[in-house]
């Protein structure tokens, strides 16, 4: 472990650096074990349009999306389980963000090429008054920030990979999103891009 000392964009807590090379090659390791076991889709909205980030998911519960809306489910669309947690996120979990209950979900997201995610709120969890914790791999991606209100004014900044940072308190329920990454701006993921871990407590 490594990095600056934490910063605050509005509510979020940032760990710039937090996780060293070695740390990242080994966490992009189990993404890839991740991946044997729940390989990236592209699920697709209630109406039918495919989501440009590849999704998996470890945990308990894993996020999804078909036709009928989006939910945590308990195993993949061909029934198997979601693969565990990696040790070194629940441990990373547990030094950040100590009061916290331990995570039952992590997205695993991958974005390609122009691949993006619109401005949302997370707030599919049973128990909002846990946190989110958020890690990048590979290239970097140009994050906005809002407000816990539709609308308003954002806030940008470049998560690099080994960044950490958490959507807690005042600031769990902000809008979020990915403007687009910069491709090839690192080549830790084989293949290109970028990799985003999202832990979080989603069931009761
Ligand atoms: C998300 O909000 O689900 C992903 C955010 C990110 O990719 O950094
Ligand atoms: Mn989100």
């Amino acid at each position: 472990m490594s990095g600056a000392d934490p910063l605050t964009v509005r509510g979020a807590t940032v760990w710039p650096g937090c996780l060293d090379a070695a740390s990242q090659a080994a966490l992009m390791r189990d993404v890839q074990a991740i991946w044997a076991a729940a390989p990236p889709r592209h699920p697709v909205t209630r109406w039918g349009r495919p989501l440009s980030v590849g999704m998996s998911a470890a945990g308990a519960l894993g996020w999804t999306s078909d036709r009928r809306g989006y939910r945590y489910a308990p195993a993949q669309d061909d029934g198997r389980p979601w693969p565990p947690i990696p040790p070194a996120l629940l441990a990373l979990w547990a030094r950040l963000l100590p009061q916290a209950r331990p995570p039952d979900s992590c997205l695993v997201n991958l974005y390609r090429g122009a691949a993006r995610m619109g401005l949302h709120q997370d707030r599919d969890e049973a128990d909002l008054t846990q946190p989110v914790l958020s890690v990048s791999l590979g290239d970097e991606a140009l994050f906005r920030l809002g407000g816990v209100a539709r609308g308003g004014r954002t806030e940008s900044l470049w998560l690099r990979s080994g960044d950490v940072l958490a959507l807690s308190g005042d600031a769990r329920l902000i809008h979020h999103g990915i403007d687009r990454i910069r491709p090839g701006s690192s080549d830790l993921v084989p293949g290109g891009g970028r990799v985003n871990l999202t832990l979080r407590v989603a069931g009761a």
